[in-house]
């Protein structure tokens, strides 16, 4: 066998499109491995959505260098969102690359390979396919995670100014539902997985034009039977609306939890980011859902820093956060990213006022992050088990709520990654739950089992 190894970084659409990149290499006799020194195969799958995040490529391919000088057969692929906006650029910077590839082209590996070899010359291959056909994703290969990654679209038809996703990602595509319902299906009853979560740029313009939207594929999906947990990531506030927050309320498997990226709490700001809502629209979605489900737990994402951000709008933001008091939340210094409409903008922020504001928020995010962790103490909670390890004599599992939040469980019995378990939260160490197996509690007779690897 051959050895591929894979290197993922970015966001929820970046782990599914390695998986689809992995299963398109196996049956042509690649194994994934994690040594990085006995691959013949490297793929990277880049993000381009900050500055950062594409300087991180750069130094993890000058890593490479030594280890490609010693086995020249070696062959490294880019692959994601960078390879998509770079391009040609990236392999007059980096020679050792051999391979270029776009989010559209995630299927197509053997053949750049092949191509690679028969001209001898490096492969550069980014053009947006017309058709859906990074959705034939059959015999996929997957992570062995609790939760199933599903594709249901791609790309984004909002414009954000800031934004490299419509450059890298294009315009949204929908999956059909079959090839959906097909992929749901396989991870539930031939793989196990209790959880699915679907994946996109913007879920809820799943369908958009259509009378199937994405509610009404929530809808569908909760009549998969053995289908236990049912996630989604991402949500645009725009497209978030009364039928999607009565999902929560009716569809006993929508877990309580929702990621809806605020970015700003100044309407200013919202609309030079071109974000298409208001504050106050947004805490009236969130009203909103609250209202349907009041168990709901709220993520967010928020830019500090965009061009024009006043210490008033600044100020706005951290209002908004301690009113809304999300569970948790991302926070980022802006990046102006090439060609994106901001790039207008005058980027009149110094860095260490977005440093400071960066470090503000973050502090008040902690709190309410931290308090939102704390009120569950004294509660029973059902867990999913994401892994079971041994530290220091004692038995530990990790796993999330419905909620999302991250438990660590005291435990002396031994649980498979996507086993269900029920706990009792008896403290906190900042968000993550800590807690009791109550298996344990409720079968007092229950005998240790003995712990190895193979059952972890
Ligand atoms: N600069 C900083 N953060 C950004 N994001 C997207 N583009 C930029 C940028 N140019 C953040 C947004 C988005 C998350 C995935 O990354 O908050 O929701
Ligand atoms: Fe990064 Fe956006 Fe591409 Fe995901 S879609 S990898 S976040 S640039």
């Amino acid at each position: 066998m051959k050895q591929i190894y894979i290197q993922t970084f970015g966001c929820q659409m970046n782990i599914s499109d390695s998986e689809t990149i992995l299963s398109s290499m196996t049956p042509h006799g690649y194994q994934q491995t994690e040594t990085l020194e006995t691959a013949d195969l490297i793929v990277i799958n880049t993000c381009s959505i900050r500055e950062k995040a594409e300087q991180k490529l750069r130094s993890y391919v000058g890593r490479l260098k030594p280890i490609k000088e010693h086995s020249p057969h070696l062959r490294i692929a880019i692959a994601g969102c960078m390879a998509q906006r770079v391009g040609k650029e990236l392999l007059r910077s980096m020679p050792i690359i051999d391979i270029v590839m776009g989010p559209d082209q995630v299927r197509d590996l053997p053949e750049l390979l092949e191509a690679r070899d028969y001209s001898g010359k490096p492969i550069v291959r980014t053009e947006f396919e017309p058709e859906d056909t990074q959705f034939n994703l059959d015999h996929r290969t997957y992570r062995d995670k609790s939760s199933g990654f599903v594709p249901i679209m791609k790309g984004c038809d909002h414009k954000c100014t800031y934004c490299i996703v419509p450059f890298t990602r294009g315009t949204e595509k929908s999956r059909p539902l079959d090839s959906i319902l097909e992929e749901v299906g396989f991870l539930i009853h031939r793989k196990g997985l209790k959880e699915i979560t679907l994946v996109g740029q913007n879920v809820n313009g799943y369908g958009r034009g259509t009378a199937f939207d994405f509610p009404k594929l929530l809808w569908r999906l909760a009549q998969i039977p053995r289908l236990h947990r049912l996630r989604f990531i991402t949500s645009h506030p725009k497209d978030a609306n009364q039928d999607l927050a009565n999902c929560f309320r009716d569809i006993p498997v929508v877990s309580p939890y929702l990621h809806l990226p605020i970015q700003s709490g100044s309407n200013a700001v919202l609309k030079r980011m071109k974000r298409l809502y208001t504050h106050e629209e947004y805490r009236d979605s969130i009203a909103m859902f609250r209202t349907a489900q009041p168990r709901l737990a709220f993520s967010t994402d928020i830019i500090v820093g965009f061009p024009g951000e006043t210490d008033e709008d600044f100020q706005d933001t951290l209002k908004l956060v301690e009113d809304i008091q999300f569970d948790f939340a991302y926070s980022f210094i802006y990046s102006e990213r090439p060609n994106t409409p901001a790039t207008r903008l005058k980027d009149d922020i110094p860095l260490d006022v977005k440093k400071k504001r960066l470090f503000l928020l973050q502090k008040k995010l902690q709190e309410s992050a931290n308090a939102k962790s704390l009120k569950l103490v004294g509660t029973e909670q059902e867990l999913l088990v994401e892994k079971s390890y041994e530290k220091d004599g004692a038995f530990y599992v990790e796993g999330r709520t419905d909620t999302f939040k991250i438990s660590r469980i005291a435990t002396d019995r031994s649980y498979a990654y996507h086993d269900l378990m029920r706990a009792k939260i008896t403290s906190t160490y900042e968000t993550t739950l800590l807690g009791s197996d109550l298996t344990l509690e409720t079968h007092p007779t229950h005998q240790s089992t003995i712990h190895t690897h193979a059952s972890l």
